[in-house]
């Protein structure tokens, strides 16, 4: 059960995923969602969910990484719901490369598509969420922060292991404004992401690798960030919360 007072929630990168699974169930709770993705079909699919059953969401077309939108995102909410209440920053890009093959543009996208969105979104929000001495902020991390990542190259697992740092420091520098910052460090999830990067085969050879034999899925993901949403979690800042089937134990 979440905070009666919530005006809304934004997801990044709803528009598929574990951000759509989170979009959906912070939905069915009556909390109105800011839904953004640099996708406008996937975008307007997960509006198109949401208003089917009942719920009520605006859709924001573009990159969370770009400090601009990111600014007109998060003041037109402010407008339109009278606060942003939850941060969920789920926005992330992964690619496979080997270190010696990353050029520089490519290691400047994974980084500003993990680690710039997340902190671009969480400075816009903090202002606002002080204000009602309230807020919740989920960050993106993953397995790759704490160890390597299982399928995305070092840019990547360089950004997660930054949203580490990032989370514990604005945990510490927010507290005392009642805002929560925490990180989930998921292992290997059902989604696009990983189907789209390798193979059906690879898939199954890691399922069968992890001790609960198999990927998550996304709504598993999504309980567990309705959970850090609510009042229960209220003592829990600065935090890394894995969930990932036993994958690393740490
Ligand atoms: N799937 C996994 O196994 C896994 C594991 C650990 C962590 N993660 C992290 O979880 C998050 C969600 O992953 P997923 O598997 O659901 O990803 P996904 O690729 O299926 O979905 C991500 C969505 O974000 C959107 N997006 C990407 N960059 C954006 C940007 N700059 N601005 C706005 N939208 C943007 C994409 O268009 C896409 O719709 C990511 O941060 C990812 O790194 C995923």
């Amino acid at each position: 059960m979440l905070n009666m007072n919530i005006n809304s929630a934004l997801i990044t990168g709803s528009g598929r995923g574990m951000g759509r699974a989170i979009a959906l169930r912070l939905a069915q709770e009556h909390i109105p969602v800011i839904i953004n993705d640099l996708d406008k079909r996937l975008g307007e699919e997960t509006q198109k969910l949401i208003q089917d059953s009942g719920g009520i969401c605006s859709l924001k077309i573009g990159d969370a990484a770009d400090e601009d939108f990111v600014d007109d995102m998060v003041e037109n909410s402010v407008s339109e719901y009278g606060s942003v209440d939850i941060l969920v920053n789920n926005a992330g890009v992964l690619r496979p490369t080997p270190i010696v093959d990353i050029t520089l543009a490519e290691w400047e996208f994974v980084i500003k598509g993990n680690l710039t969105s997340t902190f671009l979104c969480t400075k816009k929000v903090i202002p606002a969420m002080k204000k009602n001495n309230w807020g919740r902020i989920i960050n993106f991390s993953s397995t790759a922060g704490k160890n390597i990542s299982t399928v995305g190259g070092a840019h990547y697992t360089a950004a997660k292991a930054a949203i580490l740092g990032l989370t514990r420091h604005t945990a510490k520098e927010v507290a005392r404004f009642g805002i929560t910052v925490n990180a989930l460090c998921p292992g290997l999830i059902n989604t696009e992401m990983v189907r789209a990067t390798i193979s059906d085969e690879l898939v199954a050879q890691y399922a069968n690798s992890f001790p609960i034999q198999r990927l998550g899925e996304p709504d598993e993901v999504a309980d567990l960030v309705m959970f850090l949403a609510s009042d229960k979690a209220s003592y829990i800042t600065g935090a890394s919360l894995d969930i990932n089937g036993g994958d690393l134990m740490i």
